[in-house]
């Protein structure tokens, strides 16, 4: 299958896609400024371009953009309209514009994140983000046309980052990086549709 990896070049894309290649697929890694094709996720224009570049693709998976960290005594509804702005629309609009140039059958295997589920400090926006992520996930699986499909991986944190991490969230069990690029090809390579995936290790 031909499959665009947006974010791709990151810490979790660095275990996927070299998966994804050694199970035959062919894959396009995207980002603003690393992978074979640019696009940014706070920008329609970059995305409808992406589509355009990357032909009609079996699969989209995304890996990109994080919720920012913030404090809730200081929050504004500005401040978490702009964090919601990369990962929450951003991926919201690679499925609504990806459903008019995807191929039959595709995939679209979204990111969220633990915090949709647990509540720890600072992270109010991220909650939000994957909560809403998952609320999504769940209209769009019935919706989707020609046979499309879509599914989401929440991580908790991933083996890969606990040194960057670590520090903000204390006594957080990663999990393995094996499971979750499991979780991810499961999505891609399956046949399941509108799945919220939990993967906490
Ligand atoms: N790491 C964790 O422990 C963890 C835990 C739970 C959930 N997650 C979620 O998993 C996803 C991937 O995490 P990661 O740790 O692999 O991230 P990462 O290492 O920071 O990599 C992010 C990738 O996305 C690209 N990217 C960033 N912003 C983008 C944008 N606006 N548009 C397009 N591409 C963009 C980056 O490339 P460019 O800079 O070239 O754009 C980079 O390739 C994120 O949604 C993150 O919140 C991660």
């Amino acid at each position: 299958m031909r499959i665009v990896v947006v974010g791709g070049g990151g810490t979790i894309g660095r275990r996927l896609v070299p998966a994804l290649r050694s199970n035959g697929h062919d894959v396009v890694v995207a980002g603003r400024t690393s992978g074979d094709v640019h696009v940014d996720l706070t920008s329609h224009a970059t995305i409808e371009a992406m589509y355009r570049e990357v032909g009609a693709v079996d699969g989209v998976v995304s890996i990109a953009a994080h919720g920012a960290l913030d404090e809730f005594k200081t929050l504004t509804s500005d401040a978490l309209h702009e964090n919601m702005q990369a990962k929450f629309f951003g991926q919201v609009d690679l499925v609504l514009t990806g459903q008019h140039h995807c191929a039959d059958g595709a995939s679209f295997t979204l990111t969220s994140g633990i915090f949709a589920d647990q509540a720890w400090p600072h992270v109010t926006g991220g909650g939000v983000i994957s909560g809403a992520l998952h609320s999504f996930v769940l209209s769009a699986a019935i919706e989707l046309p020609r046979g499309m499909r879509i599914n989401v991986v929440s991580p908790t944190m991933i083996g890969d980052s606990v040194a960057t991490f670590d520090e903000h969230f204390p006594g957080m069990r990663p999990v393995p990086m094996n499971e979750l690029v499991d979780h991810y090809l499961r999505c891609v390579e399956g046949d399941d549709t509108g799945d919220i995936i939990r993967a906490y290790g």
